[in-house]
């Protein structure tokens, strides 16, 4: 059984900590069971929830790529499964931008 993503809509403000981390590339933060990262200047956010039993997956910033600490599931910056046992991509949300303010729906 796999375990599946909520949908959310929520915003952050990137002046706030711990949100201020997202103003660097690399910088990731988790906030309602997503996990929003800047790769290369680009936002992301996809849920934390491991799709093969829910474990919470850690952004890698070296490799850009998402690992689970619990069967080592490892995940692209899109979500969708390197290797491990992941049945299935996580979650992809829509991040949009105003000014300092990033908002995050799907
Ligand atoms: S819960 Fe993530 S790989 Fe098993």
């Amino acid at each position: 059984m796999g375990t599946s993503a909520g949908s959310v809509n929520f915003s952050i403000d990137l002046n706030q900590s711990p949100y201020t981390a997202l103003n660097s590339p690399g910088g990731a933060v988790i906030k309602n069971n997503v996990i929003i990262v800047n790769s290369g200047g680009r936002f992301v956010a996809l849920s934390d929830i491991c799709t093969h039993q829910g474990c919470s997956v850690a952004y890698n910033k070296s490799s850009n790529d998402f690992v689970c600490p619990c069967h080592g599931g490892t995940y692209d910056i899109n979500g969708n499964v390197l290797y491990g046992p992941p049945p299935a991509p996580l979650k992809k949300y829509t991040v949009t931008q105003s000014g300092s303010t990033l908002t995050i729906k799907g």
